[in-house]
């Protein structure tokens, strides 16, 4: 049975939770969710990379064979710090699923929601790079949707008008394909999908994570699907709000 440790600034990173206990059910989960420092969003990198180094440690020493930063945020700011600072670690991260949605465009426009720290990550912006020939990019940042998730406000008129403000900017420019850059915004995609309409498209790479991490674990000899399921939150907040959020978006 393999431990897997996940990580986000908050509840985000539950979207990649469910994805992974669909395709690992039989696994032992350590979620750690850094509210006391939620949103990563405008931080530093040197910042997210402290945090980042302190969740590790907590992770690892409660067992984790894997830690999957499960926030596009903290993945551009301190994953290559972490691989190379714990070099016999599997680290799993995030990354704006660029690639599937450049190949899938039929306007040759697609749009890209993610916090403010992932559009300018280099790693983001190498990635943009090679399909900038081929398709136009365009971006803007899901400004005040961590709060809605965080607040368990995942529909109604204030998810609505706040969607609408960042989502309408690239509906405008033509995208017909909307990548979530940030683990949060799978909470929104109802909403998203309703007023971006049928002919638009919504990719979230989390399940493309959940594969990842399960070849990780293979290629490093962890033996997956023995085991009982079980989950432990941790939280640097409110013990009782991660509860409360956890069953709200730990399903579906
Ligand atoms: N869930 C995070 C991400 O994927 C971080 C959101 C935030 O804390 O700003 O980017």
């Amino acid at each position: 049975m393999a431990t897997i440790g996940i990580f986000d600034s908050g509840s985000g990173g539950l979207s990649v939770y469910r994805e992974l206990v669909k395709l690992l059910p039989r696994e032992r989960y350590i979620y750690y969710s850094d509210n006391a420092h939620c949103p990563y969003g405008e931080k530093t990198a040197l910042y997210i990379q402290r945090r980042a180094r302190f969740i590790t440690e907590f992770l690892l020493d409660k067992g984790a064979d894997i830690i999957v930063v499960a926030c596009n945020t903290a993945t551009a700011a301190a994953i290559a710090t972490l691989r190379a600072e714990y070099p016999d670690v599997p680290f799993v991260g995030m990354e704006p699923a660029v690639k599937p949605a450049a190949l899938g465009t039929r306007t040759g426009v697609i749009g890209v929601l993610a916090t403010a720290g992932t559009l300018k990550g280099s790693k983001y912006l190498k990635t943009r790079g090679l399909y900038a020939d081929d398709v136009r990019v365009v971006e803007h940042v899901g400004q005040g949707f961590v709060e809605l998730v965080e607040n368990g406000i995942l529909d109604g008129p204030e998810a609505e008008s706040t969607v609408r403000a960042s989502l309408q900017p690239l509906l405008d420019q033509g995208a017909d394909i909307i990548v979530l850059g940030c683990t949060h915004y799978p909470f929104l995609r109802p909403v998203i999908e309703r007023i971006a309409g049928p002919g638009v498209q919504v990719i979230d790479p989390a399940p493309a994570v959940a594969r990842q991490t399960l070849r990780l674990l293979q290629q490093h000899g962890v033996p997956v699907g023995t085991g009982t399921f079980s989950v432990q939150l941790h939280t640097s907040g409110d013990p009782l709000a991660l509860e409360r959020i956890f069953a709200i978006c730990s399903n579906g």
